[in-house]
């Protein structure tokens, strides 16, 4: 196209003084070079903008970056690797923000595309008819998030172990996080397993596991394997005992915390000091649930501080996943009678704390003792508050349970059937997993 317009010109550059149709080509030669003109600088503009993205995150006045940070496509991966993104990180607090639509980006991977997704929260193939929920991006207020990178996480990973320890909730973060590096992967070098206690991804190709081990109340509970099926029981924890269970930890890389629901069901817990969950009932005792979690985070951080070595393994502790029970809290004209099944958008208007009822006592706790460690950093990934407006993300009436849907009946009665706990994916987990990634590809 320009080697044809420059021949072109050069042919008719010498006939020009002479002939009116000459002119006309030289006016169509000046037009010719605005339109160029113009999209050069087009393209300026969008670069400037790409750096200002770029600047910002990194939490750089974007002046002072070299020439070679401009575009996107020219920054390689050993800028992108930069350890000065920490930096960011710390300056810029990236739970803090709104959810903006944003169907270019999101979903981060399609429904069907995950092999590896079950039937337990893939809502759209359990019927869910809308999907704007899949579409809602993270903008924090005072930085804007790289995109997500599958292959440069994967290359973090390499060699390491990434675990994800607590209820169902991170079990709903792990299949995530498995969905959004999975397509990169190819296949017949990725697998599956599953214990009594653990699932685990593996990946030849990039020499990766990313595991979730089930551990409700981190220590040992009786809600551990073989009896976590039995949701009916209720549950007893042995506050000081946690070895059993760590033991299966001391070789991950990355570990990543969560307990919070199991602590929610009532205001006691029941504690049982020794003996085995055997022969509990006559032994065991109950203890205000304020004081035993804080009891239990207290031996999960000595632990950390007894077996992780710092220089290896970065501790995350993830904050309480909410729940959406009573329209109420988000709709002031609702009276109590629904609970998440109608909702098809995040709570948007911000002029107002959301309050859903999560237990704020449980997470001044929580932040409290993840801060009092000494050795080992606990890095605290604030998602409460972001996820408090996903009213829309919950998996509702289309999870299935123990491989079944929900009966046309069951959907009559959303106060007992509609699960406003767990999230659909592609969804809100995928975003708690993105500003994970933030940790691990910025880890020197
Ligand atoms: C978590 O994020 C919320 C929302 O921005 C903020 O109000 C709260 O102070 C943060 N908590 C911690 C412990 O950082
Ligand atoms: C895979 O990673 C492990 C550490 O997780 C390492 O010990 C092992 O040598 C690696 N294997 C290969 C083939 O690179
Ligand atoms: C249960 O506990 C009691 C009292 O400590 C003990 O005598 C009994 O042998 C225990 N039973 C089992 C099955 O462990
Ligand atoms: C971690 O590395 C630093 C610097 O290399 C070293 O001084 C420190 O002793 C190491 N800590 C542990 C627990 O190995
Ligand atoms: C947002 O909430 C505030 C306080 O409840 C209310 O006054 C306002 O009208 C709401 N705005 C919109 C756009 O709904
Ligand atoms: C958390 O720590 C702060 C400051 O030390 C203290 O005032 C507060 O009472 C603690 N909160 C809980 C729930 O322990």
């Amino acid at each position: 196209m320009f080697n044809q317009f420059s021949l072109m010109f050069t042919n008719q550059s010498n006939k020009m003084k002479q002939t009116g149709a000459a002119k006309r080509s030289s006016y169509l030669y000046v037009l010719y070079v605005v339109i160029i003109v113009l999209l050069l600088f087009l393209l300026g503009c969008y670069l400037y903008n790409e750096k200002q993205r770029i600047g910002q995150f990194q939490g750089f006045k974007t002046d002072n970056l070299p020439e070679e940070h401009i575009s996107p496509l020219q920054q390689s991966k050993e800028e992108k690797d930069k350890k000065i993104d920490l930096v960011a990180l710390k300056v810029c607090d990236v739970f803090t923000g709104k959810w903006v639509l944003d169907e270019v980006t999101h979903p981060l991977y399609k429904e069907d595309e995950c092999e590896f997704l079950s039937e337990w929260v893939a809502c759209t193939r359990n019927g869910r008819p809308d999907s704007k929920y899949q579409k809602w991006r993270w903008q924090p207020r005072d930085c804007s998030l790289p995109r997500f990178d599958a292959k440069l996480l994967l290359e973090k990973l390499r060699g390491k172990k990434l675990m994800f320890i607590g209820d169902s909730i991170h079990y709903n973060q792990w299949q995530s996080m498995v969905c959004m590096v999975q397509s990169t992967i190819s296949s017949g070098t990725k697998t599956l397993s599953h214990t009594a206690q653990m699932s685990i991804f593996n990946t030849e190709e990039y020499n990766t596991t990313i595991s979730f081990y089930w551990a409700p109340f981190l220590v040992e509970s009786n809600a551990d394997p073989p009896d976590k099926r039995d949701g009916k029981r209720e549950p007893i924890i042995m506050p000081r005992s946690i070895s059993k269970h760590g033991k299966n930890w001391k070789d991950a890389d990355f570990l990543v915390f969560n307990t919070y629901t199991w602590w929610t069901r009532h205001s006691k817990i029941k504690v049982l000091r020794q003996g085995s969950f055997t022969n509990e009932t006559k032994e065991s005792n109950e203890v205000g649930i304020y004081i035993m979690y804080e009891e239990v985070l207290r031996t999960w951080t000595n632990w950390l501080e007894q077996n992780i070595d710092p220089n290896r393994t970065s501790v995350f502790f993830s904050s309480m996943s909410p729940t959406h029970v009573r329209s109420s809290d988000w709709d002031v004209n609702g009276r109590a009678t629904r609970k998440c099944e109608k909702e098809t958008e995040p709570i948007l208007n911000m002029s107002k704390p959301v309050d859903v009822g999560t237990n704020r006592r449980l997470r001044e706790i929580a932040v409290n003792v993840t801060k009092s460690t000494t050795k080992v950093h606990v890095t605290f990934l604030n998602v409460t508050t972001m996820s408090e407006f996903r009213k829309d993300a919950h998996t509702s009436f289309y999870g299935s349970r123990s491989g079944s849907l929900l009966t046309p009946v069951q959907k009559l009665d959303p106060r007992t059937f509609a699960d406003c706990y767990h999230w659909c994916l592609p969804g809100l987990p995928d975003t708690w997993n993105e500003l994970l990634s933030l940790y691990i590809i910025n880890k020197s």
